[in-house]
């Protein structure tokens, strides 16, 4: 996480005795000139009734487009009322406690947006005049370090740089804010069809950054699209799970931790503990009531060819305080076998070549991993993601149709699945 927030250095306040000073001074000598005509005071600008962000508001939480229905499964498991999915995400409607529950529970989100409002602006004045309207002060605190980030679709307004400037002014103007392109603390507006939608970015450093994986691979899979992933491919808490291409470990320590009942954002710090009413105590509670079941037996396995890989998967369970249930093995693909546990699901994120030449080669690896799970993994559910249907048919493995598509980094991957073995 970035370095809080710091608050603007202030001017030392007058002391007492300056304002006896001001308050106490004799009556000056000269006759005071005539006030001149003053004129009307400017009205106070109308508060729009949309920024009102005490009570109940949209949150937004945010995933890889495909993944929305898994991530409103696991809202709904969470006890969020009648999420709605939307392109790469999903809404739900509640109060800060709720940013903070969604934010420290969820392992599919990428990250927690709590809506303070929309308006419409046609161009960059309207749209500074009514970002001076906010009520700032009422929900980030005296110069508070801030960052906006803007983005424009089909609108008159179209350069992003300009629009998030008039934000940065209104902070600047309103609440003395610091703008730091490095600040925890972000502020989004979204311009969509001349429509400006500002939301705070609740979660900071993205929710993938558990606070806890070190070690990372050349290509580790994000925890959250992990997390969605075992979810999509119908994982419980308990049951058995293997990974032959494990890498620093992520599908491995994320089904070890929902077994064991940790709560995702357990070691980590959010960017709403720097929004105002933010309450730490109660913050703490919602942290310490993680629901802690009973330990699971140890039935998390992975395993890579790489000795580095397993490494950092052995180093990141033990941060993760999961390592007593999970085994990491070196080994390639050709000489696994399963574990002498009931059988769960065998998940694999492969290789595969994105790049001409690299391609060819792998298909031997998908037919050798076809072969060892067709004839080894017995009574093993498999879930696979791959953005390429030749190499995936290379396996030969009775696939069910229609594999899920979820889009990751500009690839178009397919999370391919069977039924028992
Ligand atoms: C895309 S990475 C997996 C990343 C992993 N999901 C993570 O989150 O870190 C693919 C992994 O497959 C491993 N691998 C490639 N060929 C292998 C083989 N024949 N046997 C075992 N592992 C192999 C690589 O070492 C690499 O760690």
């Amino acid at each position: 996480m970035a370095r809080p927030p710091r608050g603007r250095p202030r001017r030392p306040s007058k002391r007492r005795d300056d304002l006896t000073e001001i308050f106490e001074a004799p009556a000056p000598t000269r006759p005071t000139p005539k006030a001149k005509p003053q004129k009307p005071a400017p009205k106070a600008p109308a508060v729009d009734p949309v920024f009102t962000l005490s009570d109940r508001f949209e949150i937004l939480a945010i995933c890889a487009p495909g993944q929305e229905s898994a991530l409103c499964d696991e809202l709904t498991q969470q006890g969020f009322a009648n999420p709605t999915a939307i392109a790469g995400g999903a809404t739900v409607m509640g109060g800060w406690a709720d940013v903070w529950r969604a934010n420290l529970n969820l392992r599919g989100a990428a990250r927690i947006l709590a809506r303070l409002g929309s308006f419409p602006a046609a161009h960059l004045a309207q749209l500074d005049k009514r970002a001076h309207r906010v009520p700032w002060a009422d929900i980030l605190p005296q110069g508070v370090q801030v960052r906006v980030e803007a983005s424009c679709h089909k609108s008159k307004i179209y350069h992003q740089k300009a629009a998030a400037q008039r934000v940065e002014t209104a902070l600047k103007d309103c609440i003395g804010a610091q703008i730091d392109p490095e600040a925890a603390l972000c502020i989004k507006l979204r311009i969509d069809q001349d429509i400006c939608t500002l939301s705070i970015d609740t979660s900071g450093e993205a929710l993938h950054k558990r606070g806890i994986k070190q070690a990372v691979g050349k290509a580790p899979m994000r925890e959250n699209m992990a997390a969605l992933i075992l979810r999509s491919c119908g994982y419980t808490a308990g049951e058995a799970l293997y990974d032959p291409m494990c890498g620093s470990g992520t599908f491995v320590l994320e089904a070890a931790e929902i077994s064991a009942g940790l709560q995702p954002g357990r070691a980590r710090r959010f960017a709403f503990e720097w929004v105002r009413g933010f309450d730490a105590n109660a913050f703490a509670a919602l942290r310490a009531s993680a629901p802690a079941g009973d330990r699971p037996a140890p039935v998390f396995f992975g395993s890579d060819r790489d000795g580095g890989a397993i490494k950092s998967s052995n180093a990141n369970a033990d941060r993760a305080g999961v390592a007593d249930l999970c085994q990491f093995t070196c080994a390639s693909v050709s000489d696994i076998a399963a574990p002498d546990v009931p059988p769960g699901l065998v998940v694999i994120n492969p290789p595969y070549g994105m790049r001409i030449g690299e391609r060819r080669p792998l298909f031997a690896l998908y037919g050798t991993m076809g072969r060892v799970l067709r004839e080894r993994f017995r009574g093993w559910r498999v879930g696979i993601v791959c953005p390429d249907a030749g190499l995936i048919r290379a396996m030969e493995l009775p696939f069910l149709p229609q594999p899920q598509q979820i889009m990751h980094g500009g690839i178009r991957l397919g999370l391919y699945q069977t039924k028992p073995l």
